[in-house]
Formats: C-alpha cells, structure tokens, sequence
C-alpha cells in the first residue's frame, strides 16, 4: 500500500509509536489522518500537527470505539488503514490478580478484535482495506517478566495471523508489527530497554520507517529488529533449545528489569 492520498486511523497515536506514525503517514502524503488515544489533549494536539482528526477514545470500549470508527468515516470518508496500535505493559506473572491480566487483554488484544468487527465487513463491502496491528517481538518470542504481555501479544498476532487467511482473498490486507524495545513512555527508565533492549534501543521514527517499508512490501511481519526473524527462525527449529537460551537471558536479567 501506498500511503498517498490514503485516509487512516492511529489508535494509541497520542505518543510514542503511533504519533510517529501519524506524522509519518502524513509526510508520506496521506488525506487524512485520524488520532485516538486514551489521552484525549494528547489525541488533539497531534490531530492538530497532522492536519487530522482526534479524539479521546478508549479502545476496550467497543461501542466507543465503533462510535469513533463511524463518526471518522462520516467525516472523512471510508478508511483505507486502520492501525491498532495503543498497548500497555506491566509486569508480573501467574500471581498477577485477574483483573490485571484483563486490563492487558482488553488493551493489548480485544481492541484489536473491536476494530476488525467494526471494519473488516465494511471493508470487504467496498473492495477492500488494510489492518495494521502493533503486536511485539513479544508476540513471537516472549516478554521477560510480563507473562501477560506475551500472551496478549501472541493473541494480537495469532488474531491478525487469522484475519490475513481467512479474509485475504477478499483484499483484506494485514500487518502485524513486532518490535522489540522502543524509546517511548512505555521503556522510560528501564536503562536500554532491559531485556527487550538487547538488541538496541530504537526510536519511535525508526518503526515509523519500517512501518512505511512493510506497508509498501504489504508484508505480513513487520520486524524493525532484523535479529527478531532469526530469534523465530531458531525457536521453531528447536523449541527446547530456545527454551534454554531464554531462561539464561532471564536469569541475566532478572524478573523484571529494575
Ligand atoms: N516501546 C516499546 O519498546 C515497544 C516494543 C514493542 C511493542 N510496543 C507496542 O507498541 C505500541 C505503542 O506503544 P508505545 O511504545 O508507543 O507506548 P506509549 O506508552 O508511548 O504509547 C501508547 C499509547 O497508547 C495509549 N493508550 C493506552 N491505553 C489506551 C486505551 N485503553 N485506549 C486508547 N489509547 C490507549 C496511551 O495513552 C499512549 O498514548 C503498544 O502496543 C506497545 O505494546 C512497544
């Protein structure tokens, strides 16, 4: 996909990863651009820098968020591109209470489905659409110290995953993108970005690039760390042995990184 003259919407694009991609899309020459974030001054003010459209939205709302899917296409016109992007992560493991795993289940997964249900029959109806969904190398690797980031990541790719096959050969088109750590909010004081960091710290443009690549490519992984795709390589050809690996990067560092 070509994102000029496209009409796109960013969940989570008050900061971090979906701003840059919002101002991205918008140098890249989109019409127009749709903000969501839970932080509604932050939705406005880069709605405002990206000539676009914001609005405070909670994505775990469904009806809130299908409201807002339907007022963006009154307003400007059917969505060619729609990124689930907003995502949150804690850490913890099996201990964690229940709520706490479904704060990351409604955030990191449900939503995603929100907005397929919303959109994937409209898109469908007029020919086509594209999904862009903002998973992690969480998703298909894991995330130490957060079982409940991993499993929601590996929902949100293994939904995408589903989404691609099964609506494919309607022009449905599907990305799903998994870095590891990104200089945003969500690793702010985690010094180099822990154990996601290993690899190297990349900033919220350098994803907003791969991004552009990957929608270009219509590729289905969209991997900003190029080591990501040797790590997946490695723990299908031998499960166990990844195991291994992963539990010695665990004990280096830690439960959670301090
Ligand atoms: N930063 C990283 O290292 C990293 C790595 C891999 C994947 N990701 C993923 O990238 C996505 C963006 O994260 P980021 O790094 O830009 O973090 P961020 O905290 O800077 O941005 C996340 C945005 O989502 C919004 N948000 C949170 N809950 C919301 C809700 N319920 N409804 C609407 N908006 C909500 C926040 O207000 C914020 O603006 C997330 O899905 C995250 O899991 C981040």
């Amino acid at each position: 996909m070509q994102l000029e003259g496209k009409t796109i919407a960013v969940t989570g694009a008050g900061h971090g990863i979906g701003r840059a991609l919002a101002r991205r899309f918008h140098a890249e020459g989109a019409r127009a651009i749709a903000v969501l974030d839970l932080d509604a001054d932050a939705a406005a003010a880069v709605a405002d820098e990206v000539v676009g459209w914001g609005r405070g939205v909670d994505v775990t709302d469904e009806a809130a968020l299908a409201q807002a899917i339907d007022d963006i296409e009154a307003d400007l016109g059917p969505l060619d591109l729609f990124c689930s992007n907003a995502g949150i992560v804690f850490p913890g493991g099996v201990e964690l209470l229940n709520a706490d795993w479904q704060k990351m289940i409604d955030v990191n997964l449900m939503a995603h489905l929100y907005a397929a249900r919303t959109l994937v029959p409209r898109m469908i109806e007029r020919g086509g659409g594209y999904l862009l969904n903002t998973a992690s190398a969480a998703g298909l690797l894991t995330q130490i110290g957060s079982a409940p980031y991993s499993v929601t990541k590996h929902g949100a790719v293994a939904l995408a995953e589903w989404i691609a096959i099964t609506y494919g050969d309607r022009n449905i088109k599907v990305s799903v993108l998994c870095p590891q750590a990104v200089n945003t909010a969500m690793t702010a004081g985690i010094d180099g970005g822990g154990v996601a960091g290993v690899d190297g710290m990349l900033e919220p443009e350098d994803i907003a690039e791969a991004v552009v690549a990957g929608l270009g490519d219509e590729r289905f992984l969209i991997l900003p760390h190029a080591e990501v795709a040797e790590y997946f390589r490695r723990k299908a050809d031998d499960y166990d042995r990844w195991l291994g690996g992963m539990r010695r990067l665990q004990a280096r560092f830690g439960e959670w990184p301090a």
